[in-house]
């Protein structure tokens, strides 16, 4: 297959195929979306702060650590269209310090088009990003690097003044330019209704079957830790009993003895060099 661009992701949304994106925070997971059959995007995204880094949000994530994995990722990513999340406080302050982290992004960690949480408010922001030439992700719905002021991680658009902002919010976000955007938990009819009034695809990610595409963080759907489960992942893989019992098994073989074996994993010298050593 060939490298997904953004014209890719136009052709897979007007053929109603529907777009696939994980996410990936290290060099051998972007070579697993990278093998076939290869997801469509892989996104660096800021989940990286719980999932991989143990913080309690992604608000304590910096654009240094954002920066620090996804270099590790790009070098391991080939064929997916490469995102990474600007992590919050990157792109709050002033539109020229947006750009310039945007840039770093680029410059640093060579990805490809760089994701933002928010809605009319940070349109101007995405319309610089996009005049500059750095694709646009939107990320409207449940906010996570707003999870402060929200009280929570809650599901959004279930009021109608919400479900009206939230739609709001997304035609801002499309107009500035942004060429798809994540809509994250969302009752299943809104997600129907926002992907069928938009022009360019939605990503949901607890947003219904009927968004353009789908995107899970991949230690939920690998099943790598056994945090918080959201009611919308679903776990493809259960890594976490393969690597534990690895892992414990290993520990129990050089315990007792029988790890490494001495014939078929053990290097040796030559007998009469090794008398002379003697
Ligand atoms: O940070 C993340 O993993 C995300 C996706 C779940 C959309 O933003
Ligand atoms: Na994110």
């Amino acid at each position: 297959r060939k490298k997904v661009t953004l014209n890719t992701l136009h052709t897979l949304h007007a053929s109603h195929t529907p777009i696939t994106m994980v996410t990936a925070y290290d060099y051998p997971t972007a070579i697993a979306c990278s093998s076939s059959p290869l997801t469509d995007i892989t996104l660096v995204g800021d989940s990286l702060a719980q999932v991989c880094l143990g913080l309690p949000s992604t608000t304590q994530l910096t654009l240094d650590d954002m920066i620090h994995h996804a270099r590790a990722v790009s070098r391991g990513s080939t064929h997916p269209f490469l995102i990474a999340d600007m992590p919050f406080g990157s792109y709050h302050v002033s539109t020229e310090r947006t750009l310039a982290n945007a840039i770093r992004l680029v410059q640093e960690a060579h990805i490809e088009g760089v994701k933002l949480e928010g809605g009319a408010e940070i349109a101007p922001l995405v319309r610089k990003l996009v005049e500059i030439g750095i694709p646009v992700m939107g990320h409207v719905g449940l906010l996570p690097q707003r999870h402060t002021s929200l009280s929570g991680y809650k599901v959004q658009g279930r009021s109608l003044d919400s479900a009206r902002r939230l739609m709001k919010d997304a035609l801002a976000l499309q107009e500035a330019g942004a060429f798809s955007m994540v809509v994250e938990a969302v009752p299943k009819e809104l997600g129907k209704f926002m992907t069928e009034k938009l022009k360019i695809p939605t990503i949901g990610i607890g947003a219904g079957p009927w968004t353009s595409g789908q995107v899970l963080v991949i230690d939920d759907l690998l099943g790598t830790w056994s945090g918080h489960k959201a009611k919308f992942v679903r776990r493809f893989a259960n890594v976490k009993e393969a690597r534990d019992a690895g892992i414990h098994k290993y520990v129990e073989a050089v315990r007792n003895g029988s790890f490494p074996d001495p014939e078929t994993e053990s290097y040796t010298i030559d007998p009469r060099e090794w008398e002379r050593f003697l």
